[in-house]
């Protein structure tokens, strides 16, 4: 059976397309989930693609996964830079976790410079928008012990 990998999106990110696309790009979450299904359809993985408002929800998400995915790649959006829950979840769940980003969030203001959620990932993607999301599949295949 294909290993699953879970992709968290946190707030405001069901809003890409029309949010800041000077900033975020152009194309909407329902073109980045296709984008990485379709990846990871080509890595052997199934993609069971997320996206939530609430910092609970996503904690729970985290904590479920144990049972469920082999694999976590996260886009906390603002939660990045505030959620030590989302932290320490990542931090207790113990799946190989990648921290993606649409933008450069060094190159921004300097609320963005400090993500919590990096001292839990095994590595970050950050300013090359949805294609972040892609290579953070390829990515987390090659932490994936049962992925090619
Ligand atoms: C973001 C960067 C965050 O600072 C911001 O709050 C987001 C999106 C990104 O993908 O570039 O909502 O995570």
């Amino acid at each position: 059976m294909a290993a699953t990998v879970l992709i968290i999106n946190g707030p405001n990110l069901n809003m890409l397309g029309t949010r800041e696309p000077e900033v975020y790009g152009s194309r909407t979450l329902k073109d980045i989930e296709a984008m990485c299904i379709a990846r990871g359809k080509a890595l052997g993985l199934t993609v069971d693609f997320r996206q939530s408002n609430a910092e609970s929800e996503i904690v729970q998400w985290i904590q479920d996964a144990r049972q469920s995915s082999a694999g976590i790649i996260i886009n906390p959006a603002a939660y990045t830079h505030t959620s030590v829950a989302i932290l320490d979840a990542l931090l207790a769940c113990d799946l190989p976790s990648v921290e993606v980003h649409l933008s450069n969030i060094h190159k921004r203001e300097e609320f963005r410079h400090h993500s919590y959620v990096s001292k839990a990932a095994n590595g970050i993607i950050a300013g090359f928008g949805a294609k972040g999301y892609e290579l953070a599949i390829e990515a987390i295949a090659d932490l994936l012990p049962t992925a090619k």
